[in-house]
């Protein structure tokens, strides 16, 4: 069947790679981005070499009122990706704007465009898959990135109690954890190749994810223990740790 996806925070490179393997797949994509300019190469790109509709939109996460994008939506989608992320000044503390940034786009604006699309889904009785990119620094709160990793926690919640809330309307609900990708946000950073995934690699574990509906996923699975381990090393020693 061929399914409308949305796929909000569509110039990211995961979201890229996502959007040309759906639309390999024969779907059609609605791609929603803070510039058309930036998004209009990618839909062009989209139409010409997969023949499938595709359409530009405009959504910031820091202005934009959910229902204003849902309003300009041809429709409802029958899968959404919240792709968008900002990762900022890894503590911020001093700068109350970048703090408020990293939130509202990580955690506040994610939560309140999720919420609006349940809301839809649930009054027109869709049977939707809603997918969330989280991160696993949300798994445990580091001194490196603590406003970014708390913005993910908070995230990676509210998708684990979006997923149990949208069982009974039949709406499913992935948590998506990457550990280190391979994109824009990371450009400069010294990244662990083996522990690297590649925009590629977590468009293949998204489409994956929503196949197999799955629920809490680890885009590469040694993530899954490193992570275990992580959460297990006691407070006293966790504080003089450089994580
Ligand atoms: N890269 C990693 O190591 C990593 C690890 C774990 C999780 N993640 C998550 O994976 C997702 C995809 O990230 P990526 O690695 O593909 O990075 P990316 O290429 O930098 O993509 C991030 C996207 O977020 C968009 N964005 C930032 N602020 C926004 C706002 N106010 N409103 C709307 N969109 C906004 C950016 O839009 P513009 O294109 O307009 O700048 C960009 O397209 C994000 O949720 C990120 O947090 C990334």
């Amino acid at each position: 069947m061929k399914k409308n996806i949305l796929i909000v925070g569509a110039n990211s490179d995961v979201a890229q790679s996502l959007a040309r393997l759906r639309a390999e797949n024969g779907h059609n994509l609605w791609l929603t981005g803070r510039s058309l300019e930036a998004l209009e190469p990618i839909v062009s790109d989209l139409r010409v070499r997969c023949q499938v509709e595709a359409l530009p939109f405009i959504y910031d996460a820091e202005s934009t009122v959910p229902e204003d994008l849902l309003l300009a939506l041809p429709g409802l989608p029958d899968e959404v990706h919240v792709a968008f992320g900002y990762l900022g000044n890894p503590n911020g503390i001093d700068q109350a704007s970048e703090a408020s940034r990293i939130m509202t786009v990580n955690f506040t604006a994610a939560v309140l465009l999720m919420n609006s699309l349940m809301h839809s889904f649930i009054q027109a009785k869709k049977q939707a898959v809603m997918v969330g990119i989280s991160s696993v620094a949300g798994d445990r709160g580091r001194k490196s990135n603590f406003l970014y990793g708390s913005a993910k926690a908070g995230f990676s919640a509210y998708l684990d109690g979006l997923r149990n809330f949208g069982y009974a309307h039949g709406i499913h609900v992935v948590t998506l954890k990457p550990g280190f990708i391979r994109s824009k946000m990371t450009a400069g950073l010294p990244l662990p190749g083996p522990l690297t995934a590649t925009p590629q690699q977590v468009a293949k574990a998204i489409e994956k994810a929503v196949r197999k509906r799955k629920g809490r996923v680890y885009v590469l699975p040694i993530w899954q223990a490193i992570m275990l381990v992580i959460r297990t090393i006691p407070d006293f020693i966790f504080k003089k740790m450089n994580l």
